[in-house]
């Protein structure tokens, strides 16, 4: 039995109210409910008077009707009393100035009194439910990092950091020889001295900066793991925690360890663009290489954009649907009914302000009884993306090209290309093997991991690998090349390089596609062949695009266009050809028809119609 409800906030409404809405929610199908992660002051209204009245009526309500609880645990939201009482615990921007006391996710995560608080809140809601049957699932927290929080920049963050150099480097002179900071000098002879990276006009330190980063991400996975040491002492119900649409500023597969399963919240973050949520799926699936659950699924409009358009219900059909074919075991509406007072008061939900059902409910009651009973199978594998979250770090400090990112200009157009050819997409992270997929890419990876690089060696299967790749080494230092295993995999060695201004062109026989942000000189080694030529840039003549056996090397960043050529000179056999989209699992294919219009999709000799928004299995 899949999960499908929405998250509710019994404490915005009328006590009255709930068992209503338990019935309607019983009526829509809805199993399960997310509760309480923004409950702390209504749990622990004065410092030290903790009263679970209101959740107990509540989930007694919810339970009344077959529904169960997935609890959050409250500290994303601390109570107004906490902050003027210590306010100690906020978080300090880049400038040192105190972020305003308003909103949520205020705290540090290495403030030792906010860690005291999140040990005793976390503790009474455990003691008070952590044997509760009803509860099926713990979410610890809600979206660490959101609103910008996962670096800080004050007096405890500085110390832990001091503390976390001197774990991972031992001594100083250690420290000093890894970063370089014989530059600008900056040498070290005090760990005092060391300070966090401040954003500010003057490029700082790169491996200082990566360093902070990794720092910032341990720090909220450190803080992760007071609420599950606590949980995990009394309660048998799994450990998630909700994940982020395009989120890189923490290191999700570290992240992903210390809970039991994945779980994430999809919106739509920027310009709608189905491939780019199928891509954050298959993601999160990738983490644990397990099925997750869509904690939070965009109903409609949401508030937090400068334009929070209206879709058709259709499309949140579509939502869910595709969610559950990439892979999720159930999808959470964020959120139930509509709220008309605070921070997100024009949210979208599946009742009105006023209560009643809108459109969006009777359709989302409609696709969650179609899904119900889907079992979930692991997608076969076929193509595999390499990532590492420490890679989204390097690309944010220095760059070749400032308008380079990462996710939405090298990983977003591999994965399109692959969708497009029909082939499912896994992705894999630093540590884990290649070997059972066909084909694998690595968009971009200045840091390369060696261990990696080795299982490329012996793999069978097709590479490609685009710019910067190898770049750096494992200080965000330039990785001088030499006759490496790098090398041996890709026979190139890269001359010189540049920023681009603008899209160059580069050329195979009579096609003529795009690139763009760098490029690269090559000089190809033995055993490599040149398959493209730029025809204009700064290299205009030399190899662009390379091959070694198996393993494809490209100079500069391909768009799709140009990414679908390459995968054509390396004969890779189209599965689809469409607009529409194609998954296989080992019993069944699904074909997904992300578009308010009618498709076809044409799979070997097959060819299916699609119907507007319309996800099938065959
Ligand atoms: C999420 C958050 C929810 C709610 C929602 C609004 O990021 O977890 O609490 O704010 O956005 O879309």
């Amino acid at each position: 039995m899949n999960w499908f409800g929405a998250a509710y906030y019994p404490e915005h409404w009328p006590r009255e109210r709930w068992r209503e809405d338990a019935r309607v929610m019983a009526y829509l199908g809805i199993n399960v409910v997310r509760i309480g992660e923004f409950s702390w002051g209504v749990v622990e209204k004065r410092p030290g008077q903790i009263d679970f009245t209101l959740l107990d009526e509540a989930i007694e309500a919810l339970y009344s009707e077959g529904i169960r609880i997935i609890m959050g645990t409250p500290t994303a939201a601390p109570p107004s009393w906490l902050l003027k009482k210590y306010p100690g615990v906020l978080r300090m921007d880049g400038d040192r100035r105190t972020p305003v006391a308003a909103g949520r996710r205020q705290y540090c995560f290495n403030s030792p009194r906010y860690r005291i608080e999140t040990e005793r809140i976390v503790s009474a809601y455990v003691d008070h439910y952590g044997k509760d049957h009803r509860i099926i699932a713990w979410q610890a927290d809600n979206e660490y990092g959101c609103h910008g929080s996962t670096l800080c920049y004050c007096r405890n963050c500085a110390g832990a950091f001091r503390e976390w150099l001197r774990e991972r480097y031992g001594t100083l002179d250690n420290l000093n020889q890894s970063w370089g900071t014989v530059f600008w000098s900056h040498t070290y002879g005090d760990w005092e001295e060391i300070n966090p990276p401040k954003p500010g006009p003057v490029s700082p330190n790169p491996s200082l900066v990566l360093d902070y980063r990794r720092f910032s991400s341990d720090s909220a996975i450190e803080y992760h793991d007071i609420h599950k040491e606590i949980i995990k002492k009394s309660s048998k119900a799994p450990l998630t925690h909700n994940l982020m649409v395009n989120f890189t500023d923490i290191d999700y597969r570290k992240l992903a360890r210390k809970i039991d399963f994945v779980s994430w919240d999809n919106y739509v973050a920027g310009e709608y663009d189905p491939d780019l949520q199928a891509l954050n799926h298959d993601l999160m699936r990738s983490l644990k290489k397990a099925p997750f659950l869509v904690m939070e699924q965009q109903p409609g409009r949401v508030n937090w954009r400068s334009v929070n358009n209206a879709y058709p219900s259709e499309q949140l059909a579509f939502w869910i649907k595709q969610s559950v074919a990439h892979g999720a075991f159930g999808s959470l509406v964020f959120r139930y009914r509509q709220f008309p007072f605070g921070a997100e008061q024009f949210h979208g939900g599946l009742l009105n302000y006023d209560g009643t059902m809108t459109e969006r409910a009777r359709v989302f009651a409609e696709t969650i009884k179609e899904l119900r009973n889907w079992k979930i199978e692991d997608p076969q594998k076929e193509a595999a993306i390499y990532i590492d979250y420490e890679n989204f770090w390097i690309g944010e400090t220095d760059n070749l090209n400032g308008n380079f990112r990462l996710l939405f200009d090298s990983i977003l157009p591999i994965y399109k290309a692959f969708r497009n050819f029909g082939y499912n997409v896994d992705f894999l992270f630093p540590g884990e093997s290649p070997q059972s997929y066909s084909f694998v890419a690595i968009p971009s990876a200045f840091k390369l991991d060696e261990d990696f690089v080795r299982e490329l060696l012996k793999f069978k299967g097709k590479i490609f690998i685009t710019a910067m790749t190898a770049q750096k080494d494992q200080n965000n230092n330039i990785r001088v090349q030499k006759a490496d295993d790098f090398q041996l995999l890709t026979g190139i060695h890269v001359v010189d390089f540049g920023g681009l201004e603008g899209p160059i062109k580069v050329s195979s026989g009579k096609n003529v596609f795009d690139c763009d942000f760098v490029a690269e000189e090559i000089e190809v080694l033995d055993g490599c062949q040149t398959v493209t030529r730029y025809i204009d840039g700064p290299f205009k003549g030399k190899p662009a695009v390379t091959v070694k056996g198996n393993c494809y090397y490209v100079g500069t960043i391909p768009d799709v266009e140009s990414i679908k050529r390459i995968f054509l000179e390396a004969s890779i056999e189209r599965k689809a050809e469409g607009l529409a989209r194609l998954l296989s699992m080992r019993s069944y294919r699904v074909i997904l028809n992300p578009y308010p219009y009618s498709l076809r999709l044409k799979i070997g000799e097959e060819i299916h119609s699609l119907k507007q928004y319309e996800v099938k299995r065959i």
